[in-house]
């Protein structure tokens, strides 16, 4: 019954070599700011996953770059602490690092100490790595992602031939505003060719944000259904229980805005409601993206509903763990008025959704950790329980569980058994696990495997990271403290009142985050 086809992630899933899956072609993985957090938690334990399962070529090599006084050596020593708590912890089937792996990964990396705003790290650099093929991976601060491009254009490093690929991941934030994405990308197009730029959004890493195109496309059923006939509203949730922890300064001039709704919601929603694509191909999956995003209008700050976190608690009792609010947090201003919390109304333009609101929500220290996508569909007509005990039918829902549980529930009225009509509510659900063994998975390795493949479908393209910006622009150029006063929440709980509000004008709620 369960056919996975070829793919990196089945070869990953069933944690078995290549099989049909293609290795990727000999080369280099460069790393900038490589001592940092992203690589020693993601970025090299997606690489051993990916070594593990096969898929790297026999002449594979990592070099490491950064600004620290340190030796390849002591690299691998914390990398390989790095990694031993990652098998031991998550992700992986195995409880221990695999030594066949990691004998193979540690001979092949290599540390360059440099500052990445010079030309003479570039330079040595460029000596190292010799005619390879190089996937540059800018896990740097925002600041230097132009820079670093610039360099490697200045320095010839970015120049492909035939045989030899140079490509480039960038990380988030991808600009801060509209302004400044498009100069971002108008600046890297200086140094690269679009198909040489890769744009991540780490939920495209997500399993189940992959199954969304194949859930809708690939069977019969949800499709005819899916459009503005049959569907009242859908709903988006990012809810996180972390607050912003160590992130207080980055997060200050950020906010829940700037930090979810351009990027990873937009991905979920694009998903969610784009035309099929008339292949896998990436342009054409970046083209109906692109275009239904360019069907949304710009957020009317009447409807969108700003939250910040103040001092709660997770339970109740004595078991109760107390949480201090935003405004207490490491580096955030006493009065600060940066938003942890955000909903928002949106619309889309377009014959298949018109008049069918998207309602997204986002933020930090809610109660329960979860991402989902709810499909409300309209009701049926009720003519023909109007005689009967029946006073409401159960709305129909899809929910896409996306985190922490992976599946699909669909919840709908049966009638309950005994003499008299009437209906229960019930729920049909599809869990990821159940069928699929799970992947020992990061959630980059897709994204990494795909980049040195050149598949950009994962990747998101200058005009979906413009268009993206150009939504929540009016966060940005209007009076937002007017427009959408901050409303403050307790951490702990499901967000602001005002978010209730939102939905209940229109006599919808959203869905229970405990559900
Ligand atoms: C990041 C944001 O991009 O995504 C964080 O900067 C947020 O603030 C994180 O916590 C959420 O990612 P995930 O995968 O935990 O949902």
């Amino acid at each position: 019954m369960v056919d996975v086809s070829a793919s990196a992630h089945a070869a990953l899933s069933n944690n078995e070599t290549t099989r049909g899956v293609r290795q990727a072609p000999p080369g280099s993985m460069v790393i900038f700011g490589g001592g940092g957090d992203l690589t020693k938690r993601l970025l090299v334990p997606a690489i051993y996953n990916l070594d593990s399962a096969g898929l790297l070529s026999e002449d594979f090599s990592i070099i490491v770059v950064d600004w620290a006084e340190m030796t390849t050596e002591g690299l691998l020593e914390q990398l390989k602490g790095a990694l031993d708590d990652f098998v031991s912890k998550r992700g992986t089937n195995a409880t221990t690092l695999r030594q066949d792996v990691w004998n193979r990964l540690s001979q092949s990396i290599t540390y360059l100490r440099g500052s990445f705003e010079e030309l003479s790290t570039f330079e040595a650099l460029k000596e190292r790595l010799g005619e390879r093929s190089a996937v540059f991976y800018l896990a740097v601060a925002a600041r230097f992602f132009g820079p670093i491009v610039d360099l490697l254009g200045e320095s010839g490093l970015a120049d492909q031939t035939d045989t030899i690929s140079r490509r480039v991941i960038i990380e988030k934030p991808f600009g801060a505003d509209l302004e400044s994405a498009k100069a971002l990308n108008a600046r890297l197009l200086r140094s690269l060719d679009e198909n040489q730029i890769y744009r991540i959004d780490h939920y495209l890493g997500k399993e189940t944000v992959q199954n969304i195109l194949a859930l809708r496309f690939s069977n019969g059923f949800f499709e005819p259904l899916w459009n503005r006939q049959n569907i009242d509203h859908v709903q988006i949730t990012a809810a996180e229980t972390v607050g912003v922890e160590r992130r207080g300064r980055f997060y200050e001039s950020t906010g829940a805005i700037r930090d979810m709704v351009p990027n990873h919601l937009m991905q979920l929603l694009s998903m969610v409601a784009m035309e099929a694509p008339t292949s896998f191909d990436a342009e054409a999956v970046r083209d109906e993206k692109a275009k239904v995003l360019s069907a949304i209008q710009p957020i009317d700050l009447s409807q969108v509903v700003r939250g910040q976190y103040v001092s709660g608690s997770f339970g109740v009792g004595d078991e109760a763990e107390a949480l201090r609010g935003y405004r207490e947090e490491p580096d955030v201003a006493m009065g600060s008025q940066t938003e942890t919390y955000v909903a928002m109304k949106l619309r889309i333009d377009n014959w298949r959704w018109a008049g069918v609101p998207f309602y997204l929500r986002t933020g930090k220290r809610l109660r329960r950790r979860k991402t989902e996508i709810a499909i409300h569909f309209k009701q049926a007509p009720f003519a023909l329980f109007r005689d009967t005990p029946v006073d409401k039918l159960t709305p129909n829902i899809m929910v896409l569980h996306i985190q922490p549980t992976e599946g699909v529930t669909m919840q709908f009225s049966a009638k309950v058994p005994g003499p008299s009509v009437r209906l229960g509510g019930v729920r049909m659900k599809f869990d990821y696990s159940d069928w699929f063994s799970e992947g020992p998975s990061t959630g980059y390795e897709t994204l990494i495997y795909d980049c040195m493949i050149g598949d950009q479908t994962l990747y998101q393209r200058a005009d979906t990271i413009e268009e993206g910006w150009r939504i929540v622009e009016p966060a940005f150029t209007q009076n937002i403290a007017d427009k959408s006063p901050l409303c403050f929440y307790p951490g702990g709980l499901d967000g602001p009142r005002e978010a209730d509000e939102l939905l209940a004008r229109s006599g919808r709620r959203w869905l229970d985050l405990n559900n």
